[in-house]
């Protein structure tokens, strides 16, 4: 069978299809495109969900979708949706022929790192990161040179060329935990300079005596946020509760209430009561959370990843159909081994919950 299988909706079809996704996004405020939901708009990407959903089925497909991508991708066509933790947990257990990973590169390569014999698609090539396009191997090889004896540990917005240069990987969501058990002293983390100052401040708040040495990076949307957008809104929101990403600078993490990944974020809304919140990071991690928390409030303050917003459903429809040779993550088996190697390192180093 090929994608011309599919055959034209009927009008009874769409309906249904438009009601299936107007349940979700119904609740969506924040799209930064201005969109608004409503059973036309959501009838006019009808035919675009179904053809994806029956394209995952027919190619043996599975759709992992970060939750800073549209909101029509997560609820219309994502089989998991999660922060980088969860989707790379779903992606090492994936059985599909293919995964298509609706992110960004470094995600889809982190992919094809734990599910080698899955063709691993993204959907736009130039889906960069600002962290993960700061340092290349060549850049971690002289860190080491300069730090031998340090142990490298990589926070997994990284290319899988610095994976294969580093001893563990971490995320936002296990980075503390990882580190703090660590028994090297000397630690050189990269490629994130704010998430490195969050991690010396947190080891010290714990008692833990280690020297945190990084390179340069940092996130192009959470290094934006200030203390003082921090200030202005606990002023105008009285009982507001700020909750940041840790690749926002230490500055602004003291300010917050919570600092998690955006997982822990999302739980951290659902679970506390509070009138308003402020969400210290990217724009769909908000339609999300008004998606599945839409008893809460929020006020503005979010910003966009250019990267992230690369991602539509045609584009994700084109490499289902027929993906592009640049569609098509690979890697040098010897380099995806040593990266496999510390990804499987954080799997095993992360705790329980
Ligand atoms: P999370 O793993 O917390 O979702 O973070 C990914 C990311 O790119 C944040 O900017
Ligand atoms: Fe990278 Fe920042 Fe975009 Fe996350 S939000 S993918 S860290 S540029």
């Amino acid at each position: 069978m090929s994608g011309l299988s599919f055959t034209t909706p009927t009008d009874a079809e769409l309906d249904r299809e438009a009601e299936r996704l107007l349940k979700a996004l119904l609740h969506v405020e924040c799209d930064p495109r201005g969109k608004k939901w409503n059973h036309q708009t959501c009838r006019e990407i009808a035919p675009i969900t179904l053809e994806i959903n029956h394209l995952k089925k027919e190619k043996d497909a599975v759709l992992l979708t970060h939750s800073y991508v549209e909101p029509e991708i997560v609820y219309g066509v994502g089989d998991f949706k999660g922060d980088s933790y969860f989707l790379s947990l779903k992606a090492r257990e994936a059985h599909a022929k293919i995964i298509l990973f609706a992110g960004v590169v470094f995600m889809a390569e982190t992919a094809k790192i734990l599910s080698p014999d899955a063709t691993v698609i993204v959907p736009d090539r130039a889906s960069g990161c600002s962290l993960a396009d700061s340092i290349d191997g060549a850049g971690v090889r002289k860190l080491k040179a300069l730090y031998p004896d340090a142990t490298v540990v990589c926070y997994i917005n990284s290319t899988a060329e610095v994976k294969a240069e580093s001893d563990v990987c971490v995320t936002s969501g296990n980075v503390y935990a990882i580190v703090a058990n660590l028994p090297a002293q000397r630690i050189l983390f990269v490629p994130d300079r704010l998430m490195a100052d969050n991690l010396r401040d947190e080891l010290q708040r714990r008692g833990i005596a280690k020297e945190i040495i990084s390179s340069d990076g940092t996130c192009m949307v959470h290094d934006q946020f200030t203390t003082a957008q921090v200030a202005a809104a606990r002023a105008q929101f009285p009982g507001l509760k700020v909750v940041a990403h840790p690749e926002c600078t230490a500055d602004v993490a003291a300010v917050a209430d919570f600092v998690g990944s955006t997982g822990a974020m999302m739980k951290y809304v659902k679970t506390t009561p509070a009138p308003y919140f402020l969400m210290l990071t990217e724009c769909g991690l908000v339609g999300r959370l008004e998606v599945e928390a839409p008893e809460k409030h929020f006020i503005g303050g979010c910003r966009l990843c250019p990267y992230m917003k690369l991602n539509s459903l045609e584009k994700i429809r084109d490499a289902l159909r027929a993906p592009r040779p640049d569609q098509i993550v690979t890697l040098e088996e010897n380099l995806r081994r040593r990266a496999a190697t510390c990804i499987e390192r954080m799997f095993a180093l992360t705790p329980s919950e």
